[in-house]
């Protein structure tokens, strides 16, 4: 039945409703509630082994390579390991120094992708040690692997991955989380990110239901030729997700930039033709994205917002699509579902094969 639209138009709509379900399913039996941790049996690691690890090196393609850049600032922030995120398809082309003492984590829905499990062999033949995050059971990375962590989203059938990357970095939190209790996160902290992914899924189901206004503003963006998708520290990833998923379903060029980098080239670009997302959560450097914001209205680029409750944009005149507060450090899991919804909109506007587009596949078997 999973494999049924059930009267959806789209799978990637279907796909994106069913993320509170999903969501719930990556969770359930993992979290210890107890110990302020998560329990991930799968990944084969004995708490020493998981000390042990000095850094944390993450391998992905595409939307994978870009929810791990997410998985790497939870791991910094959570556990304090120094991680990074690296497209899985350069990996094994530049001679990697592969290191005992670094964990690497290979990140894929289908599991088939070639370049992602070249990168695992690459690692494997070196003497590293790999685990997977991956969606389908049995697949050919899940068997390469020396364990891991299943997504459990439930088919994706869309090119265009929305449950499987949610639960992607829903994953990367509980690895964070395991990985920080070995180390300095205190169990109060663990309690508190446990909670904040037990919200999760109802949150997501209030921004869902949201869609209507959301696709009001796709529409407007489905006119133009390009777009721009900007956000600083945690709203990068969101904003680098929320280009592709743009490009990938609607065909508009869409680019992703450090809101602190617009000075530096893109602004440049703002007129009346280039509409820019910006991700503005309520944290740390609030003012400054809506400094940003204030540059970009100032040059007559349409803007929309992804905010948080409690972030005054008032003054800037514009829409903007409020998503309810996580924990901080899991705030950009929900600032990014707006931007599927953006991406379905914009392409549902244009008429596109909304499920498969042009060119691409779900999952890339060869090289
Ligand atoms: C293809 C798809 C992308 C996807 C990437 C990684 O290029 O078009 O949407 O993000 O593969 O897929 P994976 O199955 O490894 O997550």
């Amino acid at each position: 039945e999973d494999l049924e639209l059930t009267g959806h138009e789209h799978y990637m709509r279907k796909e994106m409703l069913e993320q509170p379900d999903s969501a719930e399913a990556v969770i359930r039996g993992r979290l210890d509630e107890r110990f302020g941790t998560a329990r991930l049996d799968g990944l084969n690691l004995a708490p020493r082994e998981l000390r042990g690890f000095r850094r944390v090196k993450i391998l992905g393609c595409g939307s994978a390579y870009y929810v791990g850049q997410l998985g790497a600032q939870l791991l910094e922030e959570l556990a304090r390991v120094p991680a990074d995120a690296e497209a899985a398809s350069e990996f094994r082309y530049r001679n990697p120094v592969i290191e005992p003492d670094t964990l690497y984590v290979v990140v894929s829905q289908s599991g088939e992708t070639a370049d992602t499990a070249f990168a695992v062999q690459e690692v494997k033949r070196k003497g590293g040690q790999v685990v997977a995050l991956v969606n389908v059971v049995g697949s050919t990375i899940a068997r390469e692997v020396d364990g891991g962590i299943y997504l459990h989203a439930g088919p994706e059938i869309a090119v265009a991955s929305t449950k499987a990357l949610t639960n992607m970095a829903m994953a990367f939190a509980m690895l964070a989380l395991l990985i920080g209790r070995v180390h300095d996160l205190s169990v109060a902290d663990g309690k508190r990110i446990i909670d904040g992914l037990k919200a999760i899924p109802a949150q997501i189901r209030e921004i869902l239901g949201q869609e209507g206004e959301i696709a009001e503003l796709a529409r407007e963006i489905a006119g133009s030729q390009s777009a721009f998708y900007i956000g600083r520290v945690r709203g990068f990833p969101v904003a680098r997700e929320g280009a592709q998923k743009l490009k990938e379903v609607s065909y508009i060029h869409a680019e992703a930039y450090q809101t602190s980098e617009l000075k530096h080239a893109p602004l440049a670009l703002i007129d009346e033709s280039m509409p820019t997302v910006a991700i503005i959560p309520d944290d740390d450097l609030t003012d400054r994205n809506v400094a940003a914001a204030e540059q970009v209205l100032a040059r007559k680029g349409p803007l929309v917002a992804i905010t948080h409750p409690g972030v005054d944009l008032s003054h800037l005149g514009i829409r903007s699509i409020v998503v309810p507060r996580s924990e901080p450090e899991l705030d950009p899991i929900l600032l990014t579902i707006p931007t599927q919804l953006i991406a379905y909109h914009a392409a549902l506007a244009l008429g596109h094969d909304i499920d498969k587009p042009r060119n691409l596949a779900k999952s890339v078997t060869v090289e």
